[in-house]
């Protein structure tokens, strides 16, 4: 199956906030508000967008890329859709938008105990460039990787 021609890779909206919200606190222990998705939206430098199945919203990526940087704030697919590769598309749409922007390198943060993030982002070309200690909640460590981006370096 080629997972590109099931899915619309859009920018996100106020109309996928209630989806996006459920797999947000599906996702993670402390998630985000519904505030920080509606910044993103407003946000000058910010791209997020959804992948969206038919109608439905399986995931998100909010990505922000100013000038040479670009970050990948957060990403997160529905439970009962993972597996089926549609983080890494979503990440390699992340990359084409954010190459379109100038963007030459991608660099996001990890929790360290985050093995299904860290193996993603292995398989789709990070190094880990470095650790910011007790960086989530002041007890577990901040993984810092980086991918270039820029086509024919
Ligand atoms: C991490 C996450 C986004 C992966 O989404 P996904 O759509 O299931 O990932 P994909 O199907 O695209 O997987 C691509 C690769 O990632 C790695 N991977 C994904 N899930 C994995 C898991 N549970 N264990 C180990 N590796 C995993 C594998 O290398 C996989 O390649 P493979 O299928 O060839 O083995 C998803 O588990 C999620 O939403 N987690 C909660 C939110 C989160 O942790 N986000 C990252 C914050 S930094």
């Amino acid at each position: 199956m080629n997972v590109l021609q099931i899915f619309n890779l859009r920018p996100m909206t106020g109309d996928d906030l209630d989806a996006v919200m459920a797999i947000e606190e599906a996702s993670y222990t402390t998630p985000w508000k519904v505030q920080h998705f509606r910044d993103e939206m407003a946000a000058r430098f910010s791209l997020p967008f959804v992948a969206d199945e038919e109608g439905h919203v399986v995931g998100y990526v909010c990505l922000m890329s100013l000038f040479e940087e670009a970050q990948i704030l957060n990403v997160a697919v529905s439970p009962d859709q993972r597996g089926r590769g549609i983080a890494r598309m979503m990440l390699e749409e992340a990359f084409r938008q954010a190459r379109e922007k100038g963007a030459e390198v991608m660099a996001l943060e990890v929790r360290a105990s985050n093995h299904a993030a860290i193996s993603l982002y292995t398989q789709l070309g990070f190094k880990r460039v470095g650790v910011r200690n007790g960086y989530y909640d002041g007890c577990e460590d901040a993984i810092l990787m980086e991918k270039p981006i820029k086509e024919n370096p």
